[in-house]
């Protein structure tokens, strides 16, 4: 039986996983504006879910059905923990298992994971191994870099001798981080490497890519299976329509009025502690209160706010008075 994968229409488009970004409330507000292909959850970490500290991770993995084809991704060092995690992660109904093999963030690759996995085979390939045997026919799939320190095309050469059914890889070396363009180039490399060993896993292209007519034109140019947008929804909540200009078409009140459904479903998903996680909105203001008459007052003053009741009367005093 064919994978969800294998039946997209290609090019594809899914949306980055980003940590404290793309939860379960974010996700539904992109679909509902301009669904991409398949989402991807935030990284999780299976070692800690598999520990006393689980209940702060579970809310990474609520999703609602609207959100499918969801695919949760994971991270950590035990292929234990991957494969117990893996076997939920099924029996919760997510599309999919997203492997994390691209993270640079410092602690993380200190402890020996994410990126760290780059320069270790071994490891990177006893979690995959796992992984698959978890998620009993669910498809696995690996997000990663270009490399480490330098390019290692090597690294994909291993990665595409596994059994996944997808590989994306941002465009960029670990020690890049973000701060240099990404390498749209060297995907070329790495697609003769696929069709050499297994033309049956799909490639995904990531990096830069602000919209879906950006992303159209890289994967005719390319010849990708797919385009993963992750930045470009924090300019612009519709990056996945077809016209890529219709967020500056929105009015001040429709703006408004979303940024008013994110407070409001966040309040009603995180109920338990949701002034507490106010500051996490905070990034959120920037996105939708943005480009209007007093867009950055509006912000400043939302920003000493600590109660989601505050932040709401005053957007409705800000729509009242225009
Ligand atoms: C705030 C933030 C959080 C991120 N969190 C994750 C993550 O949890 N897992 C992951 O694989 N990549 C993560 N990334 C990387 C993105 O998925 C993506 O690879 C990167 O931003 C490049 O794509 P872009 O240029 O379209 O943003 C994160 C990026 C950002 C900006």
């Amino acid at each position: 039986m064919k994978n969800f994968y294998q039946l997209l229409p290609k090019p594809f488009f899914a949306l980055a996983p980003m940590d404290d970004v793309t939860d379960t409330v974010f996700r539904q507000i992109i679909v509902n504006l301009a669904r991409p292909d398949y989402m991807l959850t935030e990284f999780v970490n299976v070692d800690g879910l598999m520990s006393s500290g689980r209940q702060n991770l579970e809310s990474k993995l609520k999703f609602s059905v609207q959100e499918k084809p969801l695919i949760a991704q994971l991270w950590g060092k035990n292929p234990v923990n991957f494969f117990k995690v893996a076997q939920e992660i099924k029996a919760m109904n997510f599309n999919g298992i997203d492997l994390n093999m691209g993270c640079p963030d410092k602690t993380v690759v200190r402890n020996g994971c994410c990126s760290a996995l780059i320069n270790n085979r071994q490891l990177a390939k006893e979690i995959i191994l796992a992984t698959v045997d978890g998620a009993n026919g669910l498809p696995v799939s690996v997000k990663t870099r270009l490399g480490f320190n330098e390019v290692d095309l090597s690294w994909h050469e291993f990665l595409l001798g596994l059994p996944i059914q997808l590989l994306t890889v941002h465009l960029r070396t670990k020690k890049d981080m973000s701060k240099v363009f990404a390498r749209w180039d060297y995907i070329n490399q790495i697609k003769k490497l696929r069709d050499q060993i297994n033309p049956d896993i799909l490639l995904v292209g990531n990096g830069d890519v602000d919209n879906k007519k950006t992303g159209h034109r890289l994967a005719q140019q390319y010849q990708v299976d797919g385009i993963m947008i992750g930045r470009g929804v924090l300019k612009n909540p519709l990056a996945f329509s077809k016209e890529a200009d219709c967020w500056d078409q929105y009015s001040i009140i429709q703006k408004i009025n979303l940024f008013k459904d994110h407070l409001n479903n966040f309040n009603r998903v995180y109920f338990d502690s949701v002034d507490s996680r106010l500051f996490k909105l905070f990034k959120f203001a920037k996105l939708y209160l943005n480009g209007f008459n007093g867009s950055s007052n509006l912000r400043q003053h939302i920003m000493a706010q600590k109660s989601i009741e505050a932040v709401n009367k005053i957007l409705d005093d800000f729509i009242d008075n225009l």
